[in-house]
């Protein structure tokens, strides 16, 4: 693996109402690696993925996916990348072989190739079976599953991946987990994916980022990044312990006496 970065940024911030989303990230990621960008609820990952694949334009700081400028060549980046986002972004009336198909044609690939990745792709999604069905009728877990397909059928040299496992059965992670490790073990991809997921992120990753109220609060090799510990002490100790919430109802000593239930004997 060079040097070559396949994502540098620097500055990268977003404001959305005047608030900063995303505060002056400077992420590294090497060609080659296999990314876990982690941080809690609303710390900004889903938008920093939106900013690097020009879903979102910055508010500030520049950044470069693949050698190209996103600012200036951000069709170019497009056709180089392959994005699973967090909303899906799929045609509820086609089906999933259709979705699959007409993904491959945008892309440019001819009508031919792009059935015949479709099918290698419902295959790889254990969706054959399912593969006439609408996909406004595909469960959670099937349409996060042909999102990845479409994001894979054009050959991208960079995957991001929203929440990949968030709402898929422990069978399928593990089928995708293998499939992921696969595709950047022939070198030829790099996959940049946020989970909340620590112990499957754990055994997946090469490199880690972790996102804090939409700062970067640390960056390195996953051995680097997790030091002695657990990558799931290391976020938590990053991101700050919280107290354990109380519900003013429910507990506490001045609980107020619950309202008398009728009995059943009147
Ligand atoms: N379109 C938008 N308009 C206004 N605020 C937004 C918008 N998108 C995101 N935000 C805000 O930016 C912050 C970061 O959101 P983001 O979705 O990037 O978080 P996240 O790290 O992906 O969280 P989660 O783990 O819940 O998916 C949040 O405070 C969110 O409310
Ligand atoms: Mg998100």
């Amino acid at each position: 693996m060079g040097q070559m970065l396949a994502i540098e940024t620097h500055g990268l911030t977003r404001l959305f109402d005047g608030k900063p989303a995303v505060e002056e990230l400077s992420l590294s990621v090497p060609e080659g690696a296999f990314y876990g960008f982690l941080g809690p609820n609303g710390a900004g990952k889903s938008t920093t993925m939106k900013l690097l694949t020009g879903l979102l334009s910055p508010s500030a700081g520049r950044a470069r996916v693949l050698g190209h400028d996103l600012a200036e060549d951000s069709l170019e980046v497009r056709r180089l990348v392959g994005v699973v986002p967090d909303g899906l972004a799929l045609f509820e009336r086609l089906s999933g072989a259709e979705q699959l198909r007409l993904h491959g044609q945008l892309y440019g690939l001819a009508r031919a190739e792009a059935g015949r990745r479709a099918e290698e792709l419902l295959e790889a999604m254990e969706l054959t079976a399912d593969a006439g069905k609408l996909v406004g009728d595909y469960s959670h877990g099937m349409k996060k599953r042909l999102a990845l397909g479409c994001a894979l059928i054009h050959g991208p040299r960079l995957l991001f991946l929203d929440e990949p496992f968030e709402g898929i059965d422990a069978v399928a992670v593990s089928g995708i987990r293998r499939m992921l490790q696969g595709l950047v073990a022939g070198g030829q991809m790099t996959i940049f994916l946020t989970s909340h997921v620590l112990e499957v992120v754990e055994r997946l990753v090469t490199h880690v980022g972790i996102i804090r109220a939409g700062r970067l609060a640390a960056q390195g090799t996953l051995d680097e990044v997790r030091g002695a510990g657990t990558l799931e002490e290391v976020f938590i100790r990053t991101v700050g312990e919280r107290a354990a919430a109380r519900l003013s109802w429910l507990a506490g000593p001045s609980r107020p006496p619950a309202p008398a239930a009728p009995s059943p004997e009147g």
